[in-house]
């Protein structure tokens, strides 16, 4: 072969492979639910697009700084933005030739959280009729991108033409942490949440109390922070009877705490907290011993487990304690679901306390058959606190052991021992989430377990399909009973993860997985063609410097 015929086959393939490199795709994660393909040039997205939106709009202009910012982390492109004057309901563009990617309101997109996303080779429009459905856009259109900072040639992307229209499956989507067993730092809060809409989702449960450390300020009880948030020290591997010797410790001040949820907000989040009560309460007995059966002295736990020492149900220094807490509570987070957690409470104590023998006399409460009196004094419990919640304009979610002491359909549901108490639930008439351990629990090991003695995780096994099939609201419901399930949610308990590496790896990629369930319609779900889309999500956790287990994307050795 002549050396030019060479120069000129090596041209042409460098030229092919940069522009295929340079392409978008709309196979993302979430897949959106419908994309069309269209006839027509692509956009040429490069360094002279403008981003355009409402002048004055502030939400949407805060849309378009992330849009910008995204792009840039992608592709290296800087893009301004260009905002317009709304004239009559038609776009006044000041004199511009630049290509636009235009954000703007339009009542007539149905749903909440969907948008539509058109590409011509014109102009980008991301419409949604909430500006909350114009972020999702935003979302689809940055994980389409090929990730070209870096690359040789010159920043331009293309966009191929196409329409998609796109809504959630659920209008709750959500991921739990728990920062009493671990306490996570500002920073690493704030990754979760950027992780979290990285995959659509929309309610950070954020578990903030627990016997192992309170973790939120409280002024009325100052005690909380001082004491409930110190434990001497911590067992070592899955309750070994070894302590570290190490005290540990941590909380986040109100002011913390609300520039969190302002973050999670900017981002579409609600950041709905949980102070988990009657039991898991050793943070505030510490500090508080008179609202124990017993009156203590109690320690912060450093072992995991649930302990017999809970709040005392027959006290009404407890329910003061309990409103007051919740006060502060509201003040800090306008989510309107509360989380009051209410599982495995024992009701040892409460067996044997004069106190809580005495109100379950007055209210004349007796057992079922199956539960016990003292269960139903949990459903007194309950009941209480929703009281104190409705009348200030806020809703209670419950893990799915109030069931237990006959709540009111009013409370919501968070099933976790598997999904049957959350269907049964529905059927009675309560919203609920969905977040069994057999499929959501993503503090389980994920890989093989051969791999397990290089790791000391809770020892259960929830691989990345498995949590790719959960169907948190099956054919089988009634419609009316469908309408409960409100959506998903995994959980992150962090007994064995001290670090915010070991936190991302256990979120991804199953986070991703989740997104899916909580997005798509089942008809549309596909596992293998999931893994295919997420190839690219890899390389967007790599881009910002995420942790994820990548066992599932190895080549498998026969
Ligand atoms: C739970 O996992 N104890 C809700
Ligand atoms: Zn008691």
């Amino acid at each position: 072969m002549k050396k030019t015929t060479l120069v000129i086959i090596c041209w042409c393939l460098t030229v092919l492979t940069s522009v295929a490199g340079n392409v978008a795709s709309y196979q993302v994660v979430p897949l959106p639910q419908n994309i069309q393909m269209t006839y027509g040039n692509p956009f040429i997205l490069n360094g002279e697009c403008r981003i355009a939106y409402p002048e004055g709009d502030i939400l949407l202009a805060r849309n378009a700084a992330f849009l910008i910012d995204y792009i840039k982390k992608a592709t290296g492109i800087q893009l301004a933005t260009m905002p317009f004057a709304e004239n009559k309901g038609k776009k006044t563009l000041r004199k511009s030739t630049a290509p636009l990617i235009t954000l703007s309101l339009n009542p007539k997109i149905e749903g909440k959280e969907a948008y539509r996303l058109t590409v011509t080779n014109k102009a980008i429009s991301i419409e949604g009729s909430t500006p909350n459905g114009v972020f999702y856009g935003i979302q689809t259109l940055r994980k389409s991108l090929p990730l070209t900072k870096d690359a040789a040639h010159e920043a331009s992307v293309e966009l191929p033409a196409a329409v998609i229209s796109d809504a959630p499956r659920f209008g709750y989507r959500g991921m739990h942490l728990d920062v009493s067993r671990h306490f996570f730092p500002v920073e690493v809060v704030k990754e979760y949440i950027d992780i979290m809409a990285l995959h659509n989702m929309n309610v950070f449960h954020w578990h903030i109390s627990d016997d192992q450390g309170w973790r939120i300020e409280i002024q009325r009880y100052p005690l909380l922070a001082k004491l409930g948030s110190q434990r001497n020290q911590t067992v070592v591997g899955r309750n070994m009877n070894i302590f570290d010797g190490i005290p540990y410790g941590g909380y986040f001040t109100k002011e913390q705490a609300k520039e969190i949820v302002a973050y999670a907000q900017e981002r579409y989040i609600t950041v709905m907290p949980e102070i988990d009560m009657p039991g898991h309460m050793l943070g505030a007995l510490k500090s508080y011993p008179e609202l124990g059966c017993t009156g203590g002295p109690y320690e912060v736990e450093g072992t995991w487990g649930v302990f017999d020492d809970i709040l005392c149900a027959g006290n009404e220094k407890t329910f003061e304690f309990v409103e007051g807490v919740l006060d502060e509570i509201m003040e800090i987070f306008p989510s309107e679901i509360i989380h009051i957690g209410g599982d495995e409470a024992p009701r040892t104590r409460w067996k044997e306390c004069p106190k809580c023998q005495q109100r379950i006399r007055e209210l004349q409460l007796k057992g079922d058959g199956h539960f016990p009196a003292e269960a139903k004094l949990q459903g007194y419990f309950t009941k209480r606190v929703e009281k104190y919640l409705n009348d200030r304009g806020r809703r209670i979610i419950g893990w799915d052991e109030i069931l237990e002491g006959d709540v009111d359909a009013s409370a919501m549901i968070m099933s976790w021992r598997g999904i049957k108490g959350g269907l049964e639930a529905s059927v009675k008439g309560h919203d609920v989430v969905m977040a069994p351990t057999s499929h959501c629990y993503f503090d389980y090991y994920q890989t093989d377990p051969e791999s397990w003695q290089n790791t000391t995780l809770f020892k259960s096994f929830i691989p990345l399909k498995k949590a790719y099939n959960l169907d948190p609201c099956p054919d089988s419901l009634s419609e009316d009973a469908k309408r409960h399930i409100l959506g998903a949610q995994a959980n992150i308990w962090t007994e064995y993860i001290p670090y915010k590496s070991l936190l991302q790896y256990q979120m991804l990629p199953r986070a991703a997985a989740l997104s899916e369930v909580q997005w798509m319609l089942p008809s549309q779900k596909n596992y293998e063609e999931f893994l295919r889309r997420e190839r690219h999500m890899l390389d967007i956790y790599k881009l910002y410097g995420y942790t994820f287990c990548d066992e599932e994307f190895k080549v498998k050795k026969k």
